[in-house]
């Protein structure tokens, strides 16, 4: 019997990618979101959909039966999480601790949790290693209040559960609906529409930008490979580029002579991410597209999807 896989967010980027992968590999897939930030276009039609909360007790109901759950629902725009820190801590810490909860009572076998690279923006270790983390951000802390459940909750309950640090993860179906959208998609857009790409800071920011596909790759290898249990995971490539050379190559790709707008940094970001990738890579896992064919497919996602429905 196929397995059944809870995967929360699914609205969202990175979890409708997901759940995608999962069905096209003949897995069952309950998606939950509430639609906060998602849109119910990204979510694949073969999909059992539930808009729910993830701080509602009552989730549990959706989880039953399930022999695993990728946790992704979160208040993931830095900004956002800046403005409202009690909301972001709601839903990033009271969220998943919710969900383990649920877990827990209904003996899931897995669980895994999308934390995030910010969790070392204290670091200046590069490549940097799962081993030591240091959050300053609202975002990063709340993140960090997640994960520390799932520490907790491994030791506690012996439960199974697997953490993935994603980078800066890039492809179709990213947000770029927020008032600062993550950097490429900000900048494919702007420079489609023939508007100059915003700069925040100087640029020289550098960034291990990993495509979607690539951390799907892992997503499965995490699943479905018994090494990875009670482990946590860098989901990065072990490369990075500066924001001015992500601006460069776009403008390559595009040829439009517009020239980027810089603005004054945003607060509270690192200066350098840069992924150790060791430990994914124990699991047979390694990165397999390369940055200029990962913006070619999300141009083309765009031109299709997002230009064409504006
Ligand atoms: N995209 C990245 O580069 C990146 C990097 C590091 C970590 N992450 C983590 O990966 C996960 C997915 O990120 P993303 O970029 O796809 O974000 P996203 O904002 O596109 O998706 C998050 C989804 O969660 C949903 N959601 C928010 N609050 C909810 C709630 N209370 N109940 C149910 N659903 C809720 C939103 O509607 C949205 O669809 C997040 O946990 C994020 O912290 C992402």
């Amino acid at each position: 019997m196929a397995k059944r896989i809870v995967v929360t967010g699914v609205a969202g980027f990175v979890a409708s990618n997901l759940a995608r992968h999962l069905l096209d590999r003949g897995y069952l897939v309950i998606g939950i979101d509430n639609l906060s930030a998602g849109t119910l276009e990204n979510v694949d039609p073969r999909v059992e959909f539930h808009r729910a909360d993830i701080c509602d007790p009552s989730i549990r109901t959706l989880l039953t039966g399930a022999d695993a759950v990728f946790h992704l629902a979160a208040k993931s725009s830095l900004t956002d999480c800046l403005e409202k820190p009690l909301e972001a801590a709601r839903i990033n810490v009271l969220g998943t601790l919710n969900l383990l909860e649920a877990s827990r009572q209904l003996k899931i076998g897995k669980f895994i949790y999308a934390d995030t690279s910010a969790e070392y923006e204290g670091i200046t270790e590069f490549p940097t290693r799962e081993d030591k983390i240091k959050p300053i951000g609202v975002y990063a802390a709340s993140k960090h209040g997640g994960a520390a459940f799932c520490d907790s909750y491994r030791e506690l309950y012996g439960m199974n559960i697997t953490i993935m640090r994603y980078f800066n993860v890039y492809g179709p179906a990213q947000d770029w609906r927020r008032v600062i959208p993550p950097v490429m998609s900000s900048f494919i857009i702007r420079m489609l529409r023939g508007e100059r790409p915003v700069i925040y800071g100087s640029g020289e920011k550098r960034r291990d930008f990993i495509y979607v596909d690539d951390v799907n790759d892992l997503h499965m290898a995490v699943l479905e490979n018994p090494k990875s249990n009670g482990r946590v995971f860098n989901a990065g490539t072990g490369t990075n580029f500066s924001v001015n050379e992500v601006y460069r190559m776009i403008e390559e790709l595009l040829g439009t002579g517009l020239k980027p707008i810089y603005k004054p940094d945003l607060p509270g970001e690192a200066q350098i991410t840069l992924a150790d990738t060791t430990a994914a890579r124990e699991l047979g896992w390694s990165p397999k597209v390369e940055i200029r064919d990962g913006l070619l497919r999300t141009i083309q996602y765009i031109q299709e999807r997002v230009l064409k429905a504006a």
